[in-house]
């Protein structure tokens, strides 16, 4: 048999859901030819959601005495504001990066196109800001890396119509090689610099060398999000409200347990989160709690003992995580079954990374799976009103994005759950 085709059949036998479908082949990290820019040409430019009508414009230059200006208006070249940020920089063993800036602008008007620029030079960008109410669309796509089918995976989200992106954690897979870093910078700006990138760290983040570098250096300094605005002392968790949604970004590697400052910080932003403003809870971490998938089997079990009594009782909608290659949606759970007040949780580590899919399942599928399948793509979130959102996951089918899972979820919100756990909620929330 050609040896394409004993692949095939390969494939199919080792497929778990969808037996028609062929699985693509990982595909090479993408060269980034050698493209020299003046030293103050802003580079890697993202934006995120930074406080009520904020927005923080993070780049990065290779001129130092480059300003941390950002002007910006609502008519393409006319720049009737300026703000003027931050910046800081870090060295990596022998890297040394740029100068990076971190800009916050505001206050912006709602659901409005702005036009700006960084550093007083370069192109002109533009962004949208997110709807003040529903509905609103949220991208997702974790585990990105920078392949082509990470290319693949962007290319699909750049033809959905959407408000805001949501990485649950692996950004780069720089893994240590520091430039790597700079390059994702680069092949993200289009996306990242137009609409807000709310993102949480992985373990490719970490990058840590034992008695040299702490962790998350390289990705603290770039991808600073908005953890003081929402009253965390760290980076690598924090939480934001928009359009009726409170989100709130849980880190898989930092201190999770029931003393630890992220706990702490959890119930305390829990306390403030008012049902009413924000009909919809969602939650994103890196390491899923419900994975049925063979990798990364069990490795969220000690957040979750800690963690998920809390989320429950705080009548958590959905949450999203990555890390496994492969895309998996299960239905509203608690405590490992299935239960009508506990979270959709949604795997979805398919960005597209050089480390290929994740494709052996545990059988027979748990009672609380509903849809598996490894295969890169990203999933769109419409949350439509206060009580209907539609989640469908789109995978990158010979690089067309075909709609390979949907369902509509329902808010917590309009059932009796949330009045149900109010008890067991401030029963936490007031535990010391
Ligand atoms: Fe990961």
């Amino acid at each position: 048999m050609e040896p394409r085709l004993i692949l095939t059949v390969a494939l199919l036998i080792s497929a778990t859901v969808t037996a028609d479908y062929i699985r693509p082949l990982p595909r090479k990290t993408l060269q980034f030819p050698w493209d020299p820019k003046p030293s103050s040409y802003p580079q890697q430019v993202h934006i995120s959601l930074a406080g009520e009508q904020h927005m923080r414009i993070s780049w990065i230059t290779d001129d130092k005495s480059s300003p941390s200006i950002v002007e910006y208006g609502t008519s393409p070249g006319r720049y009737d504001t300026a703000a003027q940020g931050e910046s800081t920089f870090y060295n990596y063993m022998l890297y040394r990066s740029g100068k990076i800036h971190h800009t916050v602008i505001g206050p912006l008007e709602h659901n409005t196109v702005y036009f700006y620029r960084c550093g007083g030079q370069g192109l002109e960008l533009q962004f949208k800001t997110p709807p003040s109410q529903f509905p609103i669309t949220f991208a997702v796509a974790g585990d990105l890396g920078q392949t082509g089918w990470t290319k693949s995976t962007l290319d699909h989200i750049d033809q959905c119509k959407y408000d805001v992106h949501l990485l649950p954690g692996d950004l780069s897979y720089a893994d240590y090689l520091q430039h790597r870093w700079d390059t994702f910078g680069n092949l993200v700006q289009p996306l990242a610099s137009g609409r807000p990138w709310m993102v949480t760290q992985g373990n490719h983040e970490k990058e840590s060398i034992l008695l040299l570098k702490d962790g998350f250096a390289s990705y603290n300094a770039r991808w600073k999000m908005p953890f003081e605005e929402s009253g965390s002392s760290s980076n690598l968790y924090y939480s934001f409200e928009v359009a009726g949604v409170h989100i709130i970004m849980l880190g898989s590697y930092a201190d999770y347990d029931e003393h630890s400052d992220q706990y702490r910080w959890l119930k305390d932003d829990l306390s403030k989160v008012d049902r009413r403003r924000t009909p919809w809870l969602l939650v994103l971490f890196h390491v899923p709690w419900y994975n049925s998938n063979k990798a990364h089997q069990g490795e969220g079990n000690k957040m979750m003992a800690a963690m998920e009594p809390l989320l429950y009782a705080a009548s958590v909608d959905i949450v999203l995580a990555g890390h496994v290659h492969a895309y998996e949606r299960v239905k509203r759970v608690n405590n490992g079954k299935s239960d009508p007040c506990g979270a959709v949780h949604i795997t979805i580590g398919d960005g597209g990374n050089s480390e290929g899919l994740a494709h052996k399942y545990m059988n027979p599928q748990p009672e609380w799976s509903v849809f598996r399948e490894a295969s890169f793509g990203h999933g769109e979130l419409k949350i439509v009103n206060s009580t209907h959102a539609f989640w469908s996951w789109h995978r990158n089918d010979d690089d067309e994005p075909v709609k390979s899972d949907q369902i509509w979820i329902t808010s917590l919100v309009s059932s009796e759950c949330i009045a149900q756990n109010r008890h067991e909620l401030r029963k936490i929330l007031m535990a010391p």
